[in-house]
């Protein structure tokens, strides 16, 4: 009696064995192995079946039928899994080794200097300023003359540009929608103007020849300097951290006046002088100053009644700042190796 149960068993692990064992080639090659292993002339069960001649007659019709159902299951599962290799080879996809880790999918990000520009623009938005553009092709009376710069005068050269046409030029700084916006509109103005900037700038560490800046501009009949001061800390602390100090220093700009230019103290050495500040402990930000009457007067505001501040930063210079970038060039060559550092 022990006899047919023992092949009986023996057929049902080959069967699972097999049946196993087929669900896992993971090749063609592999799988026709599998097939002369269990179901060839010489193989497992064709082992088995040999043997039954020695088993009770009775016994017999048992090891047959378990036979056949794990003969009849060997093959289907055989079938079923050379079609699905065969379509996977088809595909191309028959070589692929299932255990490599994926590629992880591109992921795309803000650029660090429109993070800069929206940023700035929030924190001037919550202190009331309204974000307006200005266009790129811009003629020569906003980019220079309504600025209080005659063309003939040496300032002019500070602002050279690309000349597109006959008084139209390609600006050379957002300031030109000043002018743009006291024509249009009557004060109270606070704005911030985001855009392109044009240069006859080498490409260099530290220049582009087409950059981005962000004016700003508030106008009232009681702007003072002080108000301007204590939104340009205000700013530099909430942009930059609490521990940021800030610095005017005496500068010229024909359409300002006083005018200063705006440092911050050296985030990486705080303010002791490093590499980075070149020593100095400071890093210019910003152009600005109090509004010049003569700009008032282009565009037809009282100057005896209006008082106001103006400033412009290039929001490249301040992604500079921010994350210590030594070469502009970095942000504006499209790197995708460099950018994907600031994805956050
Ligand atoms: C101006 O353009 C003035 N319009 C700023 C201003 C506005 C002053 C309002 C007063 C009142 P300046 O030429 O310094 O100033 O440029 C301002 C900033 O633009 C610079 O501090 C710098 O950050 C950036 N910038 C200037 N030229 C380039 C350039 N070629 N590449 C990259 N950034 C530049």
């Amino acid at each position: 009696m022990t006899e047919p149960v023992r092949l009986v068993d023996a057929l049902e692990r080959i069967e699972s064995e097999g049946l196993a064992s087929i669900e896992a080639a993971d090749s063609l090659g592999v799988l026709e192995e599998l097939r002369v292993r269990y179901l060839g002339r010489s193989g497992e069960l064709a082992g088995i079946l040999s043997g039954i001649g020695q088993a009770e007659p009775e016994d017999r019709r048992a090891i047959g039928q378990a036979a056949n159902t794990a003969k009849r299951r060997l093959q289907e599962a055989h079938t079923g899994r050379q079609a699905a290799l065969e379509s996977a080879e088809s595909a191309g996809v028959s070589k692929a080794d299932l255990t490599m880790p994926g590629r992880r999918a591109w992921e795309g990000g803000v650029h660090p200097v429109t993070r800069v520009i929206d940023e700035i623009c929030e924190i001037f938005r919550e202190l009331g300023f309204s974000k307006v553009r200005g266009p790129e092709a811009e003629t020569e009376w906003y980019n220079f003359q309504a600025l209080n710069i005659p063309l003939e005068h040496p300032a002019a050269d500070m602002w050279d540009t690309f000349y597109l046409a006959d008084g139209v030029v390609l600006r050379s700084h957002t300031s030109p929608v000043q002018a743009r916006i006291m024509e249009t509109h009557e004060p109270p103005v606070r704005v911030v103007v985001p855009g392109l900037c044009y240069r006859r700038d080498p490409f260099d560490p530290t220049h582009a020849p087409a950059f981005e800046q962000i004016e700003g501009l508030a106008v009232d009949e009681t702007i003072d300097f002080i108000e301007f001061r204590s939104a340009i800390q205000y700013f530099v602390q909430r942009f930059f951290g609490l521990g940021r100090r800030t610095r005017f220093r005496p500068s010229y700009f024909p359409f300002t006046e006083p005018s200063a230019e705006v440092d911050v103290s050296c985030g990486v050495c705080n303010g002791f002088g490093c590499p980075t500040c070149k020593g100095t402990g400071w890093l210019e930000i910003m152009g600005s100053g109090m509004v010049h009457p003569a700009v008032f007067q282009a565009v037809g505001y009282d100057p005896e009644r209006y008082t106001g501040y103006a400033f412009g930063m290039g929001s490249g210079r301040i992604a500079m700042v921010r994350h210590g970038i030594p070469d502009i060039r970095l942000l504006y060559e499209g790197d995708t190796a460099f950018l994907s550092q600031f994805i956050s």
